[in-house]
């Protein structure tokens, strides 16, 4: 079989299962799978592959029938311009999450103490991807990242040496802030945030194959930014800030959550592109 006739047939067998993505999805595949970029796979369409990779081949395709996520057949998820390693212990970054990313560094650019003195926290890190996005964009600061699941920290340091910042973050395991040595300037975190009665709306690309401690937060979704809300106040340096990710509809709660526990601070809500309430920056 050549690679234009496994192109096709990846495609037809993708858009068969109804994949709204078959074009794209089948050149990902087969460049994984060869080992090559797509330039190469359009412009050597008589390369022949060999048994093992067709058998490889089919594999990947199994694994996309049975709805799993593309990135995760790929070990791959990107965020702010970056490419990171992902297996199926943690999160995909989704693009929703570069705003966060923005924010800490939009903050960090007009924060009065210099930038080698400046610290910031990536809770609940996952890949990392949050983390070593913000310390590749501000290589003086100093960053803690960390996440209550241990093969997820392994995920986030593989990504740290890809990328040369193992100096620069520190991944810690434990419960929210409980692990951060000292106060830190800028709190980042995409904690779970699905409501309970969510959870089955969720299609299969998520609820079966992403973690769950990624994703639940109880009733209103809120339970765990709720406990992280409890301890910042100790871990959290004055006039610094607290950038939380938030999901559809939970402005309202999130907001009168930080006045009960931040009378003085500042609250904002900023959308994202598809115009949802996205991000909660709390300036102290
Ligand atoms: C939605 S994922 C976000 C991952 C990553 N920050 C990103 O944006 O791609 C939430 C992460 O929070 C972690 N987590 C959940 N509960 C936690 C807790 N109590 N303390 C620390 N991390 C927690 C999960 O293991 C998961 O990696």
């Amino acid at each position: 079989m050549t690679s234009r006739e496994a192109l096709i047939l990846t495609r037809q067998t993708l858009a068969s299962a109804n994949s709204d993505e078959a074009g794209i999805e089948s050149e990902l595949l087969l460049c994984h799978v060869l080992g090559i970029s797509k330039t190469k796979l359009y412009s050597e369409p008589q390369r022949v592959l060999t048994p093992t990779e067709i058998k490889e081949l089919q594999h990947s395709i199994n694994r996309c029938l049975l709805h799993e996520p593309i990135a995760y057949i790929l070990e791959h998820g990107d965020l702010y311009g970056h490419n990171f390693y992902v297996n199926h212990r943690v999160f995909i970054p989704r693009p929703e999450t570069e705003l966060l990313v923005k924010e800490a560094i939009d903050f960090a650019h007009h924060h009065t103490i210099s930038q080698n003195e400046l610290i910031l926290a990536d809770i609940g890190t996952g890949s990392g991807a949050i983390a070593i996005s913000v310390a590749l964009a501000l290589p003086q600061a100093k960053v803690y990242a960390v996440d209550i699941t241990a093969a997820t920290l392994h995920v986030a340091h593989i990504n740290c040496q890809r990328y040369h910042v193992t100096h620069q973050v520190t991944l810690l395991q434990g419960d929210l802030l409980e692990p951060l040595p000292k106060p830190v300037n800028v709190i980042i975190a995409n904690l779970p945030y699905v409501k309970n009665h969510e959870l089955r709306m969720l299609p299969p690309e998520i609820i079966d194959f992403e973690p769950s401690v990624a994703l639940i937060g109880g009733e209103d979704g809120l339970n765990v930014i709720r406990q992280l809300l409890n301890q910042t106040q100790e871990k959290i340096c004055p006039g610094g800030c607290l950038l939380l990710e938030i999901g559809y509809g939970q402005k309202e709660p999130i907001i009168s959550l930080v006045n009960g526990h931040f009378p003085q601070g500042n609250i904002a809500i900023i959308p994202d592109l598809a115009g949802i309430e996205r991000i909660a920056r709390i300036t102290l």
